[in-house]
């Protein structure tokens, strides 16, 4: 059977017949919102290469959070900002680390209504700003995955609902499960960042966290964004290591690693729309290029067709807005 019996617009004919059939449905609930926080007082300094993100101190990002809440947002994703990094970042994992500071307060004013998901990484905390221990150019890895589960396990400590490692170290997944289940965080989950590929889209991000490595490159560590096998080598390990979620980073140039980690796992996929896909569309809209609000949801309204079950994005307090 064909045209003219066939005939696609049919379905197309009116909005609510187009809702009716609508495949993807994206809604607050699939946001999560970044929040990046700073170790001063009374602080909300904005970030110029993300319009409308702020680095912000533990007061303020549990206001945000509250709008955040109001707009149907059930998740953050808290990122510390330390006043001091040293070689080993050990500001990561202190128990009054401003990470630490940020989740306890965070659960204090809004306990389950809100998910508190912990950045779990070091680069916002080492003085060179790599993702491990660096020694004579090199990321170590094994001496890296004992600061991360002392990292993860004071997040847990600190009242973290969830552990997201963003550093791409081999293993951590396993070594970070085995440290939380000693510690009696059994019922922690982690969301691996398990295909973070080594983009040129974080540089916004890396102002907001003053995160840029000091010297050299991440290339060593993330992957290639060449390779699509490999990611799904990364994301198969992550679950034997214990993953309970994985994550495809960023998103809107990835999505084919997404539409293919979600056919290959049965367990939720993660998407992270980073900060420069952000920017970029920040930058366009305006200039009056596009329309922001247009243009967000058909992005974020892609990356969930392609197969994410959450998105992580900084749009997410805007988009909330804009679905409910
Ligand atoms: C740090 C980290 C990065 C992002 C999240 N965690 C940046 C990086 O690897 O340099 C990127 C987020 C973004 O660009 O929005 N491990
Ligand atoms: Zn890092």
């Amino acid at each position: 059977m064909n045209f003219p019996v066939v005939r696609k617009r049919r379905l197309r004919k009116t909005q609510l017949i187009r809702d009716a059939v609508a495949e993807t449905h994206l809604c607050a609930q699939d946001l999560i919102y970044p929040l990046f926080v700073n170790d001063e007082r009374h602080s909300r300094v904005a970030v110029p290469s993300m319009p409308g993100i702020y680095q912000q101190s533990v007061d303020n990002a549990v206001i945000e959070a509250g709008k955040a809440l109001e707009a149907g947002i059930r998740a953050v994703l808290v990122f510390g900002i330390p006043a001091e990094k040293d070689q080993e970042g050990s500001n990561a994992w202190f128990e009054q680390g401003v990470t630490q500071r940020a989740i306890r307060e965070l659960k204090r004013q809004f306990g389950n209504d809100l998910m508190v998901i912990a950045d779990t990484c070091l680069c916002e905390y080492t003085s060179h700003g790599h993702c491990g221990v660096l020694l004579e150019g090199r990321v170590l890895n094994d001496p890296t995955l004992d600061i991360l589960a002392r990292t993860a396990v004071s997040q847990a400590q600190a009242g973290a609902d969830m552990i997201a490692p963003s550093d791409m170290m081999d293993g951590r997944v396993a070594y970070i499960r085995d440290s939380l289940d000693d510690a009696g965080y059994d019922d922690t989950p982690i969301m691996a960042y398990s295909a973070k590929y080594a983009s040129s889209l974080y540089s916004p991000f890396r102002d907001a966290a003053e995160s840029t490595p000091s010297s050299g490159d991440r290339k060593g560590y993330q992957m290639d964004p060449r390779n699509a096998r490999e990611a799904l080598e990364e994301v198969l390990l992550d679950v034997q290591e214990g993953a309970d979620m994985v994550m495809v980073k960023p998103a809107l140039s990835y999505m084919d690693i997404i539409s293919q980690v979600r056919r290959a796992v049965n367990i939720p996929v993660v998407a992270y729309n980073v900060s420069g896909e952000y920017s970029m569309v920040k930058a366009a809209a305006a200039n009056g290029w596009i329309d922001e609000r247009s243009v967000v949801t058909e992005l974020l309204t892609g990356i969930k067709r392609a197969g994410a079950d959450l998105i992580i994005t900084y749009h997410a307090l805007d988009a909330a807005r804009w679905l409910t």
